[in-house]
């Protein structure tokens, strides 16, 4: 093994250079091959001069930094590629261009760092085209099949948590529903652990579909027995029993549809059913942004070094993960067949509603 291609791609997840550092540090001193950095995920292969050989001085710093010195590109699908013809846009599969950019850049493996979607394409190209990939699998919403948890969960954990905590003091003071709005699209696993560990009184997620008049009950409960405040931990992803999820924006071919604002909608019917006054913070990319954990930089740090060996034993069309206290590998394929869910009758959600916690 000479020389492995890394790219990072979809949202970016602190702990991605941390990933980096790791995986260039792994392959120089355990194999003397070196990293060719490719900018902005896929997008990087199909332009030129967007790849660049990872020296060490590249790295320095960069374990406690955020976001990725690769960039990233969210939709950058090559298998539907947005591109104008003859002043039309039209959707363009341009996945042999990434095969053939491979080949030119004389790369034994192609290290894919990336969620649910990145993780796809790097499937779609092994299967179509025999690129040999390896994966690691980053998300901050933990959605992910074949790991335990994905780095980035920990911090953006950290971070609503740390806003549950700063929404508690205020929404007592002011005897005041306070409503916090977290990522989340399809998986509830950030609300459900920060709202668990910031001490919410309601978690609303988008497995459990909820019934608002129970969310009303509980605050009007807590009303009655003195707690003249709420906290309410709402997934962005979240809807009611008989009603649809709250987009603030349309998608087309290229852009899913954006969520956003459920939690000024649920306030709004909360104020006008019990009377108590209500406010909403959207805790949005702050999630996302900022230093890794100390669990992240560990977890983005073994992962980067297993990817590298994973490369090394010819591991292509899987990814690593982490299973208890182990590092393991498992077949892209099996990864991202299922996406990981909370589990509404799981031992996490019962502990909640244990405490009095209620998921409408
Ligand atoms: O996939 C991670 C995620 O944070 C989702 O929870 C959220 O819906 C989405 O990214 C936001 O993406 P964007 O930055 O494209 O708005």
């Amino acid at each position: 093994m000479k020389r492995l291609g890394i790219l990072t791609g979809g949202g970016d997840a602190p702990g991605l250079n941390a990933v980096i550092r790791a995986a260039v540090k792994t392959a120089w001193l355990e194999y003397q091959c070196e990293v060719i950095g490719i900018e902005d995920g896929y997008d990087g292969l199909l332009d030129e001069g967007r790849t660049r050989r990872l020296a060490p001085e590249d790295l320095h710093g960069l374990l406690p930094r955020g976001g990725t010195i690769l960039g990233t590109a969210n939709r950058g699908n090559p298998f539907a590629r947005k591109v104008e013809r003859a002043g039309q846009v039209v959707l363009e599969d341009v996945s042999p261009l990434i095969m053939s950019a491979v080949q030119r850049l004389e790369v034994d493996g192609l290290i894919v760092v990336g969620g649910d979607g990145t993780l796809r394409i790097a499937q779609e190209l092994y299967q179509k085209f025999k690129l040999p990939v390896v994966g690691v699998p980053k998300t901050i919403d933990n959605d992910l099949n074949g790991t335990d948890v994905t780095f980035g969960f920990d911090t953006a954990v950290q971070t609503a948590t740390d806003a549950c905590d700063k929404l508690h003091t205020t929404a007592e003071s002011h005897h005041r529903v306070m409503l916090l709005e977290l990522m989340g699209r399809d998986a509830g696993f950030i609300t459900l652990h920060a709202g668990v560990a910031g001490g919410a009184d309601v978690i609303l997620i988008p497995e459990i579909p909820f019934d608002i008049q129970v969310v009303c009950r509980k605050v009007m409960d807590r009303v009655e027995t003195g707690r003249k405040f709420s906290v309410i931990a709402v997934a962005e992803g979240a809807r009611p029993k008989d009603g649809e999820q709250f987009f603030w924006r349309a998608g087309d071919e290229v852009y899913v549809p954006r969520l956003g604002g459920i939690s000024y909608k649920i306030g709004e019917i909360i104020e006008r059913s019990t009377g108590m006054e209500t406010r909403a913070t959207v805790l949005g990319h702050l999630q996302r942004g900022g230093r890794p954990s100390p669990f992240d930089r560990w977890l983005a740090t073994r992962f980067g070094a297993a990817v590298v060996r994973l490369a090394a034993a010819g591991g292509w069309g899987r990814m690593v993960g982490l299973e208890g206290e182990k590092i393991k590998d498992v077949l892209l394929e099996e990864a991202i067949a299922i996406p990981k869910r909370v589990d509404p009758h799981g031992e996490p959600v019962l502990t909640a509603r244990g405490l009095g916690i209620v998921f409408g």
